[in-house]
């Protein structure tokens, strides 16, 4: 089992390997503090692997609230389901609520347990590829509001993070796919070592010999960077190479023709070759990008408008902002945060990207 410690006010370890599932009960009991468990989860994962959850918790006493599976769960409606059966079970602070499943249960369950009674101490039990390298870690937990996505949340850091990788077998390729996107992120701003090593896979079976380093090498990089700049302010936004793109390509998709991951794929390769016009980006880095990002069967052309996804960036950072803050790459495993101005932007891609 690879372990790290999180340390910030309240430190706590991400724990990762195959099989811990079944280990869950012998885990959490040095740190159950109250009497009341309560498991979150969506149908999807409660299905396949609820009773396994139950069964590992071996005596335990705990309650179960199951979501529908999907981002519309991210909601108030939800939100407010939960936190009302959270009231109506009677738990208190002293209680602990355990997440189990994606992004989706994660960031809910972590919004509900930071707002029921100013905070209830939760655990991250991570189910998708995505959840294990990138929502389970850090503490943001966040619902989406009609006006746009994770517009209300907070900061709440997991007690624990239980990573089982043995879940990921039954995950759709193209969920692990989106996984993947973020994977080579944290290679391509932190590591080369790491962005080198996703070449090396052939398939899948090859990757998931590797997984718990893997995972390891993603969290750890969370991790520092976490340690930094918990509350977003600075070098955090360095988690954000081919989001700024990436966004405004699902918003541009409705959300439905692109996963997170494959419109972060995409965003990766327009801001290298942003970088590389722009002198910033050593040539040939969005080359190197495009190859590991159709090894991993992720998109690296689209037909895409480029110049309305950037008026759409333009117009969403103007309120807020003079110039929009782009994540660059000065090489592969080494990044910035590069502030632009609007005009200048559009220019560059103008005269084509
Ligand atoms: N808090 C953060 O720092 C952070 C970071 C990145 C993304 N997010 C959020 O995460 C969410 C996306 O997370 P996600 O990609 O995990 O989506 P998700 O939670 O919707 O899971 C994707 C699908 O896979 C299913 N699933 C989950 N685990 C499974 C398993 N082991 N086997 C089979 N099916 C399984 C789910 O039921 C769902 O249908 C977004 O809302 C995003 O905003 C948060
Ligand atoms: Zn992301």
């Amino acid at each position: 089992m690879k372990t790290i410690d999180v340390n910030l006010n309240n430190p706590y370890k991400i724990l990762i390997d195959f099989g811990l599932l079944n280990r869950t009960g012998e885990l959490i009991k040095p740190i159950i503090n109250g009497s009341k468990v309560v498991i979150v989860s969506d149908e999807t994962v409660w299905n396949l692997y609820g009773k396994a959850l139950s069964e590992s918790l071996d005596g335990i006493k705990h309650q179960v609230y199951i979501l529908p599976s999907g981002e519309e769960t991210k909601s108030i409606k939800y939100f407010e389901a939960l936190c009302e059966y959270f009231a109506e079970i009677g738990l208190i602070r002293t209680d602990l609520v355990i997440s189990f499943g994606g992004g989706v249960v994660g960031d809910l369950a972590g919004f509900a347990s930071a707002s029921y009674m100013r905070g209830v101490p939760f655990i991250q039990i991570p189910t998708t590829l995505l959840a294990q390298v990138d929502s389970s870690v850090g503490g943001k937990t966040a619902i989406n509001l009609k006006h746009g996505k994770n517009l209300l949340g907070a900061f709440w850091q997991p007690m624990l993070v239980i990573t089982d990788v043995s879940l990921l077998d039954s995950l759709e390729s193209r969920e692990f796919q989106a996984g993947m996107a973020e994977v080579i992120k944290y290679g391509a701003i932190e590591s080369k070592e790491l962005f080198d090593s996703l070449l090396k896979y052939e398939d899948k079976n090859e990757l998931m010999k590797n997984i718990v380093k893997i995972i390891y090498n993603c969290c750890d990089i969370k991790r520092k960077i976490v340690e930094d700049d918990e509350l977003d302010l600075g070098v955090r936004m360095k988690l954000n190479f081919g989001h700024t793109f990436g966004h405004a390509i699902e918003r541009a998709g409705d959300y439905k023709q692109y996963t997170h991951g494959e419109a972060v794929a995409l965003g990766m390769i327009i801001a290298s070759k942003i970088g590389e016009k722009l002198g910033i980006t050593a040539h040939g880095c969005s080359d190197k990008l495009i190859e590991v990002i159709s090894r991993h069967k992720l998109p690296v052309n689209a037909d895409l408008d480029y110049k309305e996804l950037i008026k759409y960036i333009v117009k969403d950072k103007k309120k807020t902002q003079s110039g929009i803050n782009l994540i660059l790459l000065n090489e592969i495993g080494k990044s910035l945060i590069h502030t632009i101005d609007a005009d200048v932007l559009l220019g560059l891609v103008e005269r084509g990207i």
